[in-house]
């Protein structure tokens, strides 16, 4: 494959570029922000971001990937385009082009995105599935038939997938992830402090105290937020308990969803799953707690990867590399040819 080769991995908080021979070289903000007049886009990516619950009337900010769907397919588009155009900009071959799409983009909704990275500079456009890219860039070989369950655990969903030769066997996506978890955090501490408080602050929280199970040190944060009756400033306490008692049903909702996947799954796959254990992908595996909570209640072993969130953009590139062994063990690569 000669030429610039890219895999992009479009996830509901952030889009990643890995370049073949550079590695991972942005990742920005799923987000985009047009004009309110006449829908030109003002800007896209980290810029667009961090306007997030902050823009005047005159702006329209738009977070396009809602718990793992695509959920304004136009705006999207708009972001990958802008994103293929400026990698491709500086490129005398047009670079084959590799995108983990979510879990829940339709047949239709793959060919949009494979015809939009086209209209903006990619040669040969492949979509992928999530899972299968997420256990590639974990360092697995999944060329054979051997089962492997990953959990990857991003934004917007929970997406549990049982992997063998090359393809995933058993899967299930829940509206369970890092975004649910911060509304959870607005809605406790409106229902125990009687305070508003915006999602950034609570995604703040989080990251800083946040756990899935009790941590052996408690842990306070002191916030700011608008008292809820008076509208007037409030300062207010939070601890790490307090965030494992808001996170305790999300946390009830992704074991069940494992062992409704666990419950489907042949004995021989299941063998293999419980003797390679389960393996955490995506930002939110970064929970502290989480694996040994999950493992404890799975009696399986769970396993945080090694640079969770860069998981799936990382299996992209090693893709881009093995794209003729992958095929030779039966991957089954959907490219534009491919997508009807
Ligand atoms: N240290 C952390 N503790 C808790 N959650 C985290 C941490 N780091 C990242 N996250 C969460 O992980 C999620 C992003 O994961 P990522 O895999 O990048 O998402 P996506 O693929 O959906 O874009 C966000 O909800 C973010 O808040
Ligand atoms: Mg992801």
């Amino acid at each position: 494959m000669p030429g610039l080769n890219i895999a992009i991995d479009l996830g509901t908080s952030s889009v990643t570029a890995f370049v073949q021979g550079k590695g991972i070289i942005f990742s920005e903000s799923t987000a985009i922000c047009y004009d309110a007049y006449d829908d030109e886009i003002i800007c896209v990516g980290n810029s667009a971001g961090e306007m997030f619950e902050k823009t005047p009337e005159s702006l329209i900010l738009k977070k396009p990937i809602v718990d793992g769907i695509i959920s304004d397919f136009t705006s999207t588009v708009k972001i990958l385009a802008y994103f293929i155009d400026k990698l491709c900009k500086n490129s005398v071959f047009r670079p084959s082009v590799i995108i983990s799409a979510p879990s829940g983009v339709t047949s239709l909704e793959r060919k949009a995105i494979v015809e939009a990275a086209c209209s903006a500079g990619a040669g040969k456009v492949y979509v992928t599935d999530e899972p299968v890219i997420s256990a590639l860039g974990a360092g697995l070989t999944i060329d054979n038939p051997h089962g492997v369950m990953v959990l990857d655990l991003g934004a917007g969903s929970a997406d549990i997938a049982v992997i063998t030769m090359g393809t995933v066997a058993y899967c299930n996506s829940l509206r369970a992830g890092g975004d649910k978890m911060d509304e959870a955090i607005v809605q406790y501490v409106r229902k125990n402090k009687d305070v508003d408080i915006g999602l950034a602050t609570a995604k703040k929280i989080k990251h800083t105290i946040g756990c899935a199970q009790h941590r052996s040190e408690e842990l306070e944060m002191f916030c700011v937020g608008k008292d809820y009756i008076t509208g007037m400033p409030k300062n207010f306490e939070i601890s790490s308990n307090e965030i494992y008692e808001a996170f305790k049903d999300i946390i009830e909702e992704i074991f069940r969803g494992i062992v409704y996947v666990l419950e489907q799954v042949p004995p021989e796959l299941y063998s293999d799953i419980c003797s390679e254990g389960i393996l955490l992908t995506g930002g939110l595996a970064r929970l502290p707690g989480l694996d040994k909570a999950l493992s404890e209640k799975l009696t399986i072993k769970v396993t945080r990867v090694a640079d969770p969130e860069h998981c799936a953009a990382k299996g992209a590139g090693y893709m881009l590399k093995n794209m003729k062994k992958l095929e030779d063990h039966g991957y089954n690569f959907r490219s534009k040819e491919t997508i009807e």
